[in-house]
């Protein structure tokens, strides 16, 4: 059996595709079920479905072999699993955006910067010298420079428009090229190699 880690949200429905084609009997995921350990019928297969930056940590534990999760969590969580594959989809960036009337923001002393990837966020600044305050928050990160809790957000922008619903632009893109990724458990990839090898091998020909 193979047991996966799957980010909810945005990535959600993509990965079920994605895994379907590549074999995988994903019928369990789309029944209407408060269940959060999902086997297949075949019992082959068995889904956690969990918030995104908790993929990493089911991986790196073992508890689940392989995950499906995004590049910007990967880099936010820095865990010790082996990213296997870049899969295409849920591409998008990591920006910093603020307010168009305010593009010289960034160089303002003692900048306010909210967002949800706060490692990435300490290191990007750390990395330019720059002595910023990092809020950390959850979610509906576009709230904060819209209710003046900061000046601006580090975050994901995907299509743009929930920056451009809350009269946002993209200051600075950051990191481009974030997609989703699949990944493993360093032991299971050893341990159960003969199931796990030959669907790495589907995937990536499916993404191909
Ligand atoms: C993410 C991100 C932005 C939005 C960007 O939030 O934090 O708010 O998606 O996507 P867009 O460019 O296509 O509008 P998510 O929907 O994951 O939910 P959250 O606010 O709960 O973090």
């Amino acid at each position: 059996m193979i047991t996966f880690a799957l980010a909810k949200g945005r990535l959600a429905t993509e990965s079920a595709e994605l895994l379907a084609r590549c074999g995988v009997d994903t019928a369990v995921l789309y029944e209407e079920t408060r269940k959060l350990v999902l086997t297949s019928a075949d019992g082959n297969y068995r889904f956690f479905l969990v918030k995104p930056s908790d993929v990493p940590v089911y991986v790196e534990s073992g508890v689940a072999d392989l995950g499906v999760v995004g590049k910007d969590t990967l880099i936010e969580e820095d865990r010790d699993i082996y990213e296997m594959l870049d899969l295409g989809f849920g591409e998008c960036s990591l920006c910093l955006a603020g307010f168009p009337e305010r593009k010289d923001v960034l160089t303002s002393p003692a900048l306010r910067v909210a967002t949800k990837y706060v490692n990435t966020a300490k290191q990007l600044f750390a990395e330019r010298g720059e002595d910023v305050e990092i809020i950390a928050l959850h979610g509906s990160i576009e709230l904060a420079p819209v209710t003046g809790l900061s000046d601006v957000i580090f975050d994901v922008v995907q299509t743009g428009s929930t920056l451009k619903a809350n009269g946002l632009v993209v200051l600075e893109q950051v990191f481009t090229g974030i997609t989703a990724r699949l990944v493993a458990n360093k032991v299971s990839l050893k341990t159960k190699s003969a199931e796990i090898l030959p669907l790495i091998a589907k995937c990536k020909e499916e993404v191909a």
